[in-house]
C-alpha cells in the first residue's frame, strides 16, 4: 500500500502516551507532536484508533467515526461467559419455521468480527433458505458420500461407519439426516486462490455465528458433509449453487430454530496442558 499519510492526529488532544504505537504491528512511531507513520505496514486492524483514550487519532483506513465506544456495562463476567460458551451446542433437530432474513443478516454481521490472519477477512456468504432446494442439495451430498466412502476421500476416515449410517438413515428413513431438515444453509466462500486461508477464516467466522445464534433464539450445526463434498469439487453439487467463478466454497453451516433445549452443560475430555 502507498504511504498516503493515513494517520491524522489531533495534537491538542494527543498526550503522546504511546499506547497506539505500542499496540501497532510496526507502522507507527512516536514523533514530537504525536504518532507518525514509520513504514506502511498497516493491516487496517483499527487498534490505534480503538485504543486512544482521548480520541485523538484518526486512521483514514479505519476511521474514528466508524469505531463504537465500548459500553463497559454490557461486558459479561467470567462465570456468565463460561456458561455461555459451554452452552453452545450443535443443533440437529430444527423446527420447520423459516428464519427471517433480517435475523440471518444480523448473525452474519457478527461473523465479520472474527479474527483472521493479518486481518485478511475476505469471506462472503451465500444463503440458501428454500426447503426444496436444500433437499436437492442433501440428495447430491448423499450420492457423493456413498462414492467417497467406497473409493474417495472418506474411505479412510475414522468416522466412516458413522457417516455410512447417516447415509443409510437418509436413504431409509425419509428424514434429511444430512442437512438435518434445517430451514437455512449458510455457505461461506473465499477467493479461489486463497482457499486454505479462507477455510481457516471461515471456521473462525462460523464459530462466532454459532456462539451468537442462541442469543437470537437460533441454533446451528456445522455441515461437515456439505463442506467435504463442496471442497472435493463435486460437480453435481457445484452446478446447483450459483457461486461466482472466482470464489471457492470454504464451509457450510445449518441454521434454524431448535426444537429442543438443553438442560445441562456436557463434560468433555479432561484438560491437557503442559508447562515449560
Ligand atoms: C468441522 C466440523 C464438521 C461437523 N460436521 C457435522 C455434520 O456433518 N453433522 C453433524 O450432525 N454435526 C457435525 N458437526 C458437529 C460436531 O459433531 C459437534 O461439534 C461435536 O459433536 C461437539 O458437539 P457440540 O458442538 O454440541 O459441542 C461438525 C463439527 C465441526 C467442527
Amino acid at each position: 500500500m502507498m504511504n498516503d499519510n493515513f494517520i491524522q492526529v489531533n495534537t491538542e488532544a494527543c498526550k503522546r502516551c504511546g499506547q497506539c504505537v505500542n499496540i501497532c504491528r510496526g507502522t507507527l512511531v512516536m514523533g514530537n507532536s504525536g504518532p507518525e507513520i514509520a513504514e506502511d505496514l498497516c493491516i487496517e486492524c483499527g487498534h490505534c484508533v480503538a485504543v486512544c483514550p482521548n480520541g485523538a487519532l484518526n486512521n483514514t483506513r479505519t476511521p474514528l467515526k466508524n469505531q463504537v465506544l465500548i459500553q463497559r456495562d454490557l461486558l459479561i463476567n467470567s462465570e456468565i461467559a463460561a456458561t455461555f460458551l459451554r452452552g453452545r451446542r450443535s443443533i440437529r433437530s430444527f423446527s420447520s419455521k423459516a428464519v427471517e432474513r433480517e435475523l440471518i443478516k444480523k448473525l452474519l454481521d457478527i461473523a465479520r468480527f472474527a479474527p483472521t490472519a493479518c486481518n485478511s477477512q475476505g469471506i462472503s456468504y451465500h444463503v440458501i433458505d428454500n426447503k426444496e432446494f436444500l433437499h436437492r442439495i442433501s440428495s447430491v451430498i448423499a450420492d457423493w458420500t456413498e462414492e467417497a466412502i467406497k473409493s474417495g476421500p472418506l474411505k479412510n476416515s475414522p468416522w466412516v461407519h458413522n457417516t455410512a449410517n447417516t447415509i443409510s438413515q437418509y436413504r431409509n428413513s425419509g428424514k434429511d439426516t444430512i442437512l438435518r431438515d434445517a430451514p437455512c444453509l449458510i455457505i461461506a466462500t473465499a477467493k479461489t486462490e486463497q482457499f486454505s486461508l479462507g477455510r481457516d477464516n471461515t471456521h473462525f467466522s462460523f464459530s462466532y455465528v454459532q456462539l451468537y445464534a442462541p442469543t437470537l433464539g437460533l441454533g446451528s450445526c456445522w455441515s461437515g458433509l456439505f463442506e467435504y463434498c463442496a471442497t472435493d469439487k463435486y460437480q453435481p453439487l457445484l452446478s446447483l449453487l450459483e457461486i461466482p467463478q472466482n470464489r471457492v466454497i470454504t464451509g457450510g453451516l445449518l441454521i434454524g430454530y431448535p426444537v429442543y433445549h438443553f438442560q445441562r452443560l456436557v463434560d468433555r475430555e479432561p484438560l491437557q496442558v503442559t508447562w515449560q
